[in-house]
């Protein structure tokens, strides 16, 4: 595998799994894999789970790892062509990158939506960049639109924990104070719609996804009713993506925030959300702190799905 942006770069999903599951048997089974190759993790934006999920996998496999905050300490970085940089911006993200790519083997990106230009977030103007000019493997570490390190990390709980071989998911929307990217939501559809599970996304009207991610999902705008029977509700927030209100806020309803007593409608679904999470806002205390919580699980396969991926591109090396 040369780059890792979606669930297609992986190949046989059900095969990438098996890799995963037998990643988590022995963390450290590989750890001469990554001898001499250095990755270097480039943030444009904030980050708990990826930054060391990303970074203890990478050392699993006897890599070297350099973090690069571009928003702390680096130059302040232009992206656009043809602008006449006598601003606050010192160096060309079209240098910045070539020069980032002499120093590593292996360069993990995280740039999210910025809701300025959907053209450009939904091109993914700025991971694109990287994959075309580095000249090396890149992997997604969450861009503008899809977050696949964590809806892998998301799949293979699923798979740890469901019941029955094709287990209701259900995506529910609840607020959430600012305005999200459809990053998490887009890429957890489109990993669901790779598997044979019934999957569900419920949201308030005019918080429809992009179509492409949608895919085969039923959309069901009565959360109520989408609970009914789930196996596994998988909570999130996104801003608007239809237009003309891409990027935009359109309801802090608290009547979509995950409580006890819509859980209560579900077959005793287990409980999921990528984190970080706003309590009581996306979900109540009692539920993210019951049995059926399964969040930490899920941010803990952060590691073994980062080292699945790296795996592949270093044998790909
Ligand atoms: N879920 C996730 O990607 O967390 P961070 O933003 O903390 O990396």
């Amino acid at each position: 595998m040369r780059h890792f942006t979606c669930v297609q770069d992986l190949g046989d999903l059900k095969q990438a799994l098996q890799e995963a599951f037998e990643i988590k048997k022995d963390h450290y089974q590989f750890t001469g894999l990554g001898k001499n190759k250095t990755l270097l993790m480039i943030f444009f934006n904030s980050s708990l789970r990826t930054r060391l999920s990303t970074q203890k996998a990478a050392m699993n496999l006897g890599m070297n790892t350099m973090v690069l905050d571009v928003n702390q300490g680096a130059w302040k970085l232009e992206t656009e062509r043809g602008v006449i940089m006598d601003g606050d911006k010192p160096e060309h993200l079209l240098e910045a990158i070539p020069v980032m790519g002499c120093y590593c083997d292996v360069i993990g990106v995280r740039s999210f939506a910025q809701f300025e230009s959907k053209k450009d977030d939904y091109t993914e103007k700025i991971l694109n960049q990287f994959i075309n000019y580095s000249g090396k493997p890149v992997f997604s570490m969450e861009a503008a639109t899809r977050h696949p390190l964590q809806s892998f990390a998301d799949l293979i709980t699923i798979e740890e924990y469901k019941k029955t071989a094709r287990p209701k998911v259900v995506l529910t929307w609840a607020p959430h104070p600012k305005a999200l990217p459809q990053a998490v939501p887009n890429s957890f559809a489109e990993w669901m719609n790779a598997t044979d599970y019934e999957f569900v996304i419920t949201h308030p009207e005019g918080y429809e996804l992009d179509p492409q991610f949608v895919g085969n999902a039923t959309v069901e705008y009565d959360q109520r009713k989408a609970f009914e029977g789930a196996d596994f509700i998988y909570a999130k927030n996104w801003a608007a993506y239809t237009d003309p209100n891409y990027g935009k806020i359109l309801s802090t309803d608290r009547s979509w925030t995950v409580d006890s007593e819509k859980m209560a409608l579900t077959n005793n679904a287990y409980f999921m959300h990528c984190l970080p999470v706003r309590r009581n806002m996306i979900v109540t205390d009692d539920v993210i702190e019951s049995e059926q919580s399964i969040v930490i699980p899920e941010a803990a396969n952060r590691e073994i799905s980062a080292q699945a991926v790296l795996k592949k591109i270093l044998l790909g090396l």
